[in-house]
């Protein structure tokens, strides 16, 4: 490797080469020096390199994070860096009480800290677990050093009876199995471990497969580096490249500002559509944008991505899982596929590589045609998300590339009114609320009702619940009913097939209007005219509000922690990336700010 001459002298150097200041320079290298550190390595110049480390005991799907980190600090090293590990604050998306999402606000405030106040020159993003790629891309963001991001892989294709089990698809189908008194909680257990048979992240395109991919489509990690499973050879290997290339990327100065453009993230957003990405995404590359100054609002995911047709055949949407979708040329064919056909609206976008988006992409072919689709048979003409409005909240999302023929067939058939439906409104104050209730006959829910889930935002939660998308009744699902509509302030898993309403900001807890819905209400949805209507007159929902307000508005239960309150203090709605209030006035302070 030739050795590269800096743009600019190295943030490092005010920590461990500052000769105007010998004393504190000998206060800060002695210290790393205890752990056999020499000379050389901290004061001729060498980028330090954080490795943003997101693996632990804690966090399982990110935990293979720990081994490749030995092949990230060989990269590091051949290029003529040094390697210093930074712990980030687990994130946990199955493990973490009441929701990771809480502490995606939680984690990214400690690697700003991390990365702004200790000597670290550029930083290698080990991403994976749902909101460990955001976390980490908003805290780069907000320090705008180089970065790399380097995702865990997904785990190996699950098993189960000769089926496929895909994480959390395979949860949904074994809650309605036991519901319906098909299997008991053994059965349910080994139907659902069945699933998650190596290390790695969600094998559905979830959260976790969406957002990995959206880092590499954001040009924030190296191509092909999203989906290669978490065992293979491949995984381990773009680990070293990932070292590798980040040292470069200080020398070149070529910082997250300089990549994640508004440009990438249109790109991002049509490639969302083609993957059939999680529901979560649009939150998420919302917070990450505004932490560089930009705003991307669920209006601007309609018109970017809605008519991207679906070409990954896998679970949610689809039926095959990671590891046939890698087999079958992962994510690079499907761009490749998307650039051939112009469908990428920006193929100059600047990447991490160093070359343009479509220098990378443009030869990369599809390998199976039933795994990933080519754009003349794709298996959806319409895979992105309507932006719903009304009389209930300002926006929520829907993913309609997830409505089944039963569902179609029940709501969406009625030659008059194609697109529209009418029901009746089951509130319901949280996801405990919906447990405790949802099967008492005596709430007379029926293939009518529309489910309606409140209190389980952003505030309301705290955090939001990934809880809108809600099982009918035993009683129902006995009958063959497998869904209803569902709507609400919370989210709903990536994993989750339902076409639910979602993300309804502002929410209840926030002074939207689903905390004035009433048991009973009529609601009106319609696809076309993307809007949700509570059939009430303006005059019934001003008197609704303000009895509401006299009663001391609408809230959710008790804060339990410290950091729960802080978080609904200071948090901003899901249309606005749930990113904290202010850390946005906080914009590439690794440059312009050096820490006293
Ligand atoms: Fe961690 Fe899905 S639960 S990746
Ligand atoms: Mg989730």
């Amino acid at each position: 490797m030739t050795k590269k001459t800096p743009k600019r002298p190295l943030r490092s150097e005010a920590w461990f080469n500052d000769l105007s200041d010998p004393e504190m320079t000998a206060l800060y290298v002695e210290r790393y020096f205890n752990f056999g550190l020499t000379p050389e390595e901290l004061r001729s110049g060498k980028p330090i390199i954080g490795i943003a480390q997101t693996g632990s005991d804690l966090s399982p799907c990110n935990r293979h994070h720990l081994e490749l980190a030995t092949r990230v600090r060989d990269g590091i090293r051949e290029a003529g860096g040094v390697p210093l590990e930074i712990p980030v604050h687990p994130i946990q998306e199955t493990g973490k009480r009441p929701t990771a999402m809480l502490d995606r606000n939680l984690a990214y405030l400690g690697l700003v800290e991390a990365l702004f106040g200790y000597p670290i020159d550029g930083v290698v993003l080990t991403i994976g677990c749902d909101k460990t790629t955001p976390a980490l891309l908003m805290a780069a963001s907000t320090v705008n050093i180089p970065a790399l991001a380097f995702s865990v892989g997904p785990m190996l294709n699950g098993w189960y009876q000769g089926e496929r089990a895909g994480s959390g698809s395979v949860i949904w189908k074994a809650r309605q199995k036991h519901a319906a008194g098909e299997i008991d909680g053994e059965q349910f257990l080994q139907m659902a471990s069945s699933s998650a048979p190596s290390v790695g992240y969600c094998n559905t395109m979830g959260t976790a497969s969406t957002m990995n991919s959206l880092a590499e489509a954001l040009g924030m990690q190296l191509p092909g580096s999203a989906s290669i499973p978490a065992p293979y050879r491949e995984r381990s290997q773009m680990a070293y490249y990932t070292g590798e290339r980040i040292v470069q990327m200080v020398h070149e100065d070529l910082k997250p500002s300089d990549i994640m453009s508004r440009e990438a993230f249109e790109n991002a957003v049509v490639v969302n559509s083609a993957i059939g990405g999680s529901t979560n995404a649009p939150i998420h590359l919302s917070a990450v944008a505004r932490q560089l100054g930009l705003e991307l609002t669920n209006a601007d995911w309609e018109r970017l991505g809605y008519e991207v047709p679906l070409l990954a055949n896998v679970q949610p949407a689809g039926e095959y899982l990671s590891e046939d979708f890698h087999l079958a040329g992962g994510l690079p064919a499907v761009i490749g596929e998307l650039l051939r056909a112009g469908k990428i609206p920006h193929p100059k976008a600047v990447t991490a590589s160093g070359l343009p988006f479509e220098d990378l992409y443009k030869e990369c072919q599809i390998q199976d045609e039933d795994v990933i689709r080519p754009l003349s048979n794709p298996l959806t003409p319409h895979a992105g998300f309507l932006n719903m409005t009304g009389n209930l909240f300002d926006t929520a999302i829907m993913k309609t590339s997830v409505i089944n023929d039963e569902f179609r067939n029940r709501y969406l058939s009625n030659p008059d009114d194609p697109e529209a439906y009418e029901g009746t409104a089951f509130v319901f104050e949280g996801p405990e609320d919906f447990h405790k209730r949802i099967d008492d006959p005596a709430l007379n829910i029926t293939p009518q009702s529309v489910l309606v889930m409140r209190g389980a935002g952003p505030k309301g939660y705290p955090g939001g619940a990934e809880v809108v998308n809600m099982r009918p009744p035993a009683y129902l699902l006995k009958q063959g009913v497998t869904t209803l509509p569902c709507i609400g302030d919370g989210r709903q898993s990536g994993t989750s097939g339902s076409a639910s309403i979602l993300n309804a900001s502002p929410e209840a807890a926030d002074g939207g209007n689903l905390a004035i819905l009433k048991d009973g209400d009529r609601l009106r949805v319609d696809l076309k005219k993307r809007q949700v209507i509570l059939l009430v007159s303006d005059e019934e929902i001003a008197a609704r509000r303000s009895a509401l307000e006299a009663a001391g508005g609408f809230h959710g239960p008790e804060s339990q922690t410290p950091w729960q309150q802080l978080f609904r203090q200071h948090v901003r709605p899901f249309s606005e990336g749930m990113i904290l209030e202010d850390a946005d006035k906080y914009q590439d302070i690794g440059n312009s700010k050096t820490p006293r």
